[in-house]
């Protein structure tokens, strides 16, 4: 089955994971959100109804174990923890139709009464455990209150997930050498009835799922070898206090990934009770008709996890009758100068230290969503972000529009009369093409970039044309202003999804009607104001001493709190990544500069890429490395999307033995990075060919 493309005449749901309530933002945290954000206004600016969804986390050892720390009941201290979420989110113009919290009442009852379907349908079970036990502290211990080795790939791991390691979720029981953060004693295993959801009895559904899941490419392929592999049933009660009660044991609680993701539901429930079900129906996304058809539903997540979001939310979607997810978008994660944002080490920039800053928002959303494909790992600092900012929103889409609106202004008090030429009407339409586009292949980046695109185009329009040089008698001038500010008003459309303020300072510079927040894409199109005043800057551009201040500020907190550092508060957040990111040790042996000579490698330009047949994770490339073409194999797919491959530049070995991979020649390697394999390219312009010394 292959969906139909957006806008759809079903209702979309867009949902971004939900943060554990349990500390404080930091900007590495927005890049979700923000891409959520970006995503459904782009989605409503193209006429698909949705909603935009998510909630504070409130449940879990996450939460009970900070809570215990600071010596507060996790009730308090997650609410506390919310109300600020709450309140952070629309700062940065991430503006949720509804956000919840999972220790609701809808969350509650919603939960009860899916887990009691569960049951009811037969999926759930019961079943005697090992389960981790302090006996000092005379306490089960549950998930993050034990630490250990994973018995998957050795790392050391936290109760149900390998944080450092391969990332799998753990199964209480699973961990080796146990031990108890409560006492940071030896734990012990012991013997307690759990239940089980039966998410084997799910596998072939699941496999098919996989199948019709759109989305980022890590989504889509990295569950495989779970769902294909032995497919594990799934323990979804805890001994804990903090949580929603198990329907039919009160001396259990739910497992907090149960009730989470349900707050997706929850939470556009309680947007249709306040706007009434005739502007947004969440049983109509959430429940599919006789016919099997509901709503479009989109999570955005961090790529930790992604188990939890293609695996077991959708077999608990699918026991219960609900309507399956169409696409999981993944972010790759965020570090900050090339190392691991640290929250216990100060290393962050913190969400409300970048607006005490004086920082715009919009430079920030712009920032996170374009300086690398959504599930690519993205870096920030001061230097590359001021770069980003100056060149792209101050020097492109701001000088475009400040320049044609100004001459409009004085010449013209607005927009002269002429009409639109067919040559920028045809750009504009490109541009929103471009958008629509960007939307259905889930691509952040290129909505993000759809506006800066054009007011590119529209630099070089006005630069080609000179107007200040035409001659006003035979129109020629009235028509190349009446073009830029059309320009400027597909720009502010355009720009809405990831600039929400500056389209909005736009579309008030040329004095349009309504509001750039509700508009479609269409209204691009539509002929601009009579008449306008002088516009403003739209972005005021970043000095350089700011970055050097903000750059040394940085590094001067985290060195002095480090030295003190006695905080081991968990990290956790879906975009978070450990101080010390696991990096393989150096080899001993050294290759003399002979050796390394003897290895042709080369700059090429990937021609053409295929997917392989039953190889998740191979594409077939045919690759241009100047003397020739050559067809290799490579173990992509995990990060790179197929389609956005041709045209990248990419590091090749040209004189590796030849080799067969699923039955397909392999003539070369192509260098990539890491688990992810990303690939390499080249900083300048090399072209194909080029020797690597
Ligand atoms: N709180 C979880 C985390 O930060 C995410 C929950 S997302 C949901 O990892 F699916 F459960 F909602
Ligand atoms: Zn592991």
């Amino acid at each position: 089955m292959t969906h139909e493309k957006f806008p759809t005449d079903t209702p979309a749901v867009v949902t971004c994971g939900l943060p554990y309530a349990n500390g404080e933002l930091h900007i590495g945290h927005l890049r979700t959100y923000v891409g959520g954000d970006i995503f459904s206004r782009a989605l409503k600016r193209m006429g698909q109804q949705t909603a935009f969804v998510s909630g504070s986390d409130m449940h879990g050892t996450p939460v009970a174990v900070n809570a215990a720390e600071e010596g507060v009941s996790p009730e308090k201290f997650a609410l506390r923890h919310h109300e600020q979420y709450k309140s952070t989110f629309p700062q940065f113009d991430i503006e949720f139709d509804n956000y919840g919290h999972t220790d609701d009442e809808t969350n509650t009852t919603i939960t009860q009464s899916i887990v009691t379907g569960l049951i009811n349908e037969g999926y759930v079970y019961e079943k005697e455990i090992p389960v981790a036990y302090d006996p000092n502290a005379d306490q089960w211990l549950p998930d993050r209150f034990v630490e250990g080795t994973c018995p998957y790939c050795g790392e050391h791991a936290r109760g149900d997930e390998c944080d450092e390691g391969c990332g799998r979720h753990l199964e209480p029981g699973e961990i080796e050498t146990p031990v108890s953060t409560i006492t940071d004693n030896k734990a012990e295993y012991r013997s307690r009835p759990h239940q089980f959801f039966a998410v084997s009895e799910l596998q072939s559904y699941l496999s098919g799922f996989l199948d019709r899941l759109e989305g980022t490419a890590n989504a889509q392929n990295q569950p495989r070898e779970w769902v294909e592999g032995e497919l594990q049933d799934w323990c979804i009660t805890r001994d804990m206090d903090w949580g929603i009660d198990y329907p039919e044991d009160s001396d259990l609680v739910l497992y907090v990934w149960v009730d989470a993701p349900i707050e997706y539901v929850s939470s556009t429930m309680q947007y249709t009770d306040t706007v009434g079900s005739d502007t947004f129906d969440w049983e109509a996304a959430w429940r599919p008709d006789e016919d099997g058809d509901g709503g479009e539903i989109i999570h955005i997540i961090g790529r930790d996890i992604i188990q939890h979001h293609t695996v077991f939310w959708p077999a608990m979607l699918r026991a219960v009758g609900y309507t399956e997810p169409r696409a999981v978008m993944a972010s790759g994660f965020i570090t900050l100068e090339g190392k691991g944002f640290s929250t216990s080490r100060n290393r962050a920039v913190w969400a409300d230290e970048y607006l005490d800053e004086g920082f715009d928002p919009d430079m920030l959303r712009y920032y996170l969503a374009t300086n690398g494909g959504f599930q690519q790992d993205v870096d920030f600092s001061w230097a590359k972000f001021r770069e980003r900012v100056n060149s792209e929103l101050v020097n492109t889409v701001g000088n475009f529009a400040y320049r044609s609106l100004l001459f409009a202004a004085r010449e013209y008090n607005g927009t002269p009369e002429a009409s639109l030429s067919e040559t920028v009407d045809t750009e504009i339409q490109s541009a929103v093409d471009r958008l629509r586009e960007g939307v259905n292949a889930y691509s952040v980046r290129d909505i993000g970039t759809a506006a800066i695109r054009l007011a590119q185009f529209g630099n070089e329009y006005i630069q080609k044309h000179e107007p200040w040089k035409l001659d006003d008698e035979n129109g020629q001038k009235a028509q190349v202003i009446r073009d830029c500010v059309q320009i400027s008003k597909a720009i502010a459309v355009l720009l809405e999804p990831v600039a929400p303020s500056a389209a909005s300072r736009l579309w008030d510079d040329i004095n349009a009607t309504g509001s750039v927040h509700t508009v479609q894409l269409e209204a691009a199109f539509d002929p601009p104001a009579d008449q306008f005043e002088q516009p403003t800057e739209l972005f005021e551009p970043i000095e350089a001493e700011r970055v050097d201040e903000l750059t040394a500020k940085l590094a001067d907190r985290t060195t002095t709190e480090s030295s003190t550092d006695s905080d081991s508060t968990s990290e956790s957040t879906p975009t978070e990544e450990s101080d010390s990111p696991a990096v393989e040790s150096l080899l001993e042996n050294r290759v003399d500069f002979d050796t390394f000579q003897s290895l042709d490698i080369r700059v090429g330009e990937i021609q053409q890429a295929t997917p392989i047949e039953g190889a998740d994770k191979l594409v077939k490339l045919q690759v241009d490395i100047g003397v020739e073409t050559r067809q290799i194999v490579a173990g992509i797919r995990q990060l790179h999307e197929i389609d956005e491959l041709p045209g990248t530049r990419i590091v090749v070995v040209a004189n590796l033995e030849k080799t067969e991979l699923f039955g397909v020649e392999s003539d070369g390697m192509v260098l990539a990075a890491g688990e992810d394999a990303d690939l390499l390219t080249t900083h300048g312009s090399a072209l194909p060919g080029t020797k690597i010394k």
